[in-house]
């Protein structure tokens, strides 16, 4: 239905292209008086302070969502996050018990993978919450506890707005987790959930500028292997720009935590090898530049994009990020990589809706 797609000729752009709108209905109807809060969604608080450990359980895109979830969540509220594939899930002999909250992570609520590892877990005694997209899917019937991202519907196969909400969603448990544990109190929970209210702007000045990612993207044309690295928080944002880009543009792209990879695979880096480095993390920028220098001294021809304020005489950005606190920018980081992946696949004449051999929702084990 092309109709529906606006003036957009792919999905993919028309569902970047309104994250900034539905991030916001995300978080909106969940902060009253600058604090967070589920009483709409019919959350019990308790399961936020009774557990002992957190277990995300997602797959792809979703469970890169858990593992955005898993930095804050360790960092504000000091309690142990584990991030699981659906897929491997019960077959790990999981440690799961009554003082497990395990979170589960879901677009269209109906992967079978992470939906039997939800019964497991239920079955093994754990509180259950979900953040799911497609209301009164089977995920979010069979959990305990749902809060559901607006998100809209999403028929691109490469997951983009689900993924932003879904993180947005995770700053929310973060800042009430953190508030109800007494991590942060309460002038510390309100001005995190008011950076977290920036985002949207933030996605939108990217949006903007989305000609110079383009512009960027014209590198990646003929490349067969990139490499994408970041330090922190940054690695999981570009485990996701990794797979968005493998996913439509079929250039084999791996993350990788930029410090690992002197341990053996920055043999694979020779002339002209593109290495897209993220740069957001202003307590890492002395390391990630040494990591960059270490792959520009094997020939990498690097792209760099870099939160604006963090550019130094040692750096010189070629895509500048909009400036939030640290803990913040994966979702605008990743945006400008959906960008990337985005221009790469439609410039090579791919379909970038329908990329071979993906479907939008994986019913079989
Ligand atoms: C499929 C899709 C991915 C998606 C994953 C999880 O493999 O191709 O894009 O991330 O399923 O889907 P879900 O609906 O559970 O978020």
């Amino acid at each position: 239905n092309n109709s529906s797609k606006k003036h957009y000729p792919f999905y993919m752009e028309k569902e970047i292209s309104e994250q900034p709108e539905v991030i916001e209905k995300t978080i909106r109807s969940r902060i009253k008086d600058g604090l967070p809060d589920f009483s709409a969604d019919g959350v019990d608080d308790s399961i936020f302070t009774e557990c002992e450990n957190i277990t995300v359980i997602a797959c792809g895109t979703a469970m890169h969502a858990g593992l955005i979830g898993k930095h804050l969540i360790e960092k504000a509220c000091a309690v142990p996050v584990n991030v699981y594939m659906a897929s491997e899930y019960m077959y790990c002999d999981p440690i799961v018990s009554d003082k497990t909250l395990v979170i589960c992570v879901s677009q269209s609520g109906e992967t079978i993978d992470t939906l039997e590892a939800l019964k497991y877990a239920k079955s093994k005694g754990a509180k259950t919450l979900s953040i799911v997209n497609v209301k009164g899917s089977s995920i979010a019937m069979t959990s305990d506890n749902v809060i559901y991202t607006n998100a809209g519907p999403e028929i691109a196969v490469a997951s983009t707005k689900a993924y932003t909400t879904q993180v947005a969603v995770f700053y929310l448990i973060t800042a009430k987790t953190a508030l109800l544990r007494g991590c942060f109190n309460e002038d510390e929970t309100k001005s995190f959930v008011n950076e977290l209210e920036k985002i949207p702007q933030a996605v939108d000045d990217i949006l903007q500028r989305k000609d110079e990612i383009h512009h960027l993207s014209q590198s990646l044309l003929t490349a067969e292997h990139t490499f994408m690295i970041g330090r922190g928080l940054d690695y999981p944002a570009l485990l996701e720009a990794s797979l968005k880009l493998k996913e439509i543009s079929y250039i084999h792209s791996e993350a990788f935590a930029s410090g690992e990879l002197k341990h053996g695979t920055i043999a694979l880096i020779i002339k002209k090898t593109p290495v897209i480095a993220l740069l957001t993390q202003e307590k890492l920028m002395s390391k990630q530049i040494s990591n960059i220098r270490e792959v520009e001294s094997r020939g990498a021809t690097v792209i760099s994009f870099v939160k604006d304020g963090l550019q130094t005489k040692d750096i010189n950005p070629d895509f500048i990020l909009p400036n939030l606190n640290d803990d913040f920018m994966a979702i605008p980081a990743v945006v400008a990589m959906q960008l990337l992946a985005y221009y790469v696949s439609a410039d090579k004449g791919l379909d970038v809706d329908k990329p071979r051999n993906l479907a939008k929702v994986v019913t079989v084990e």
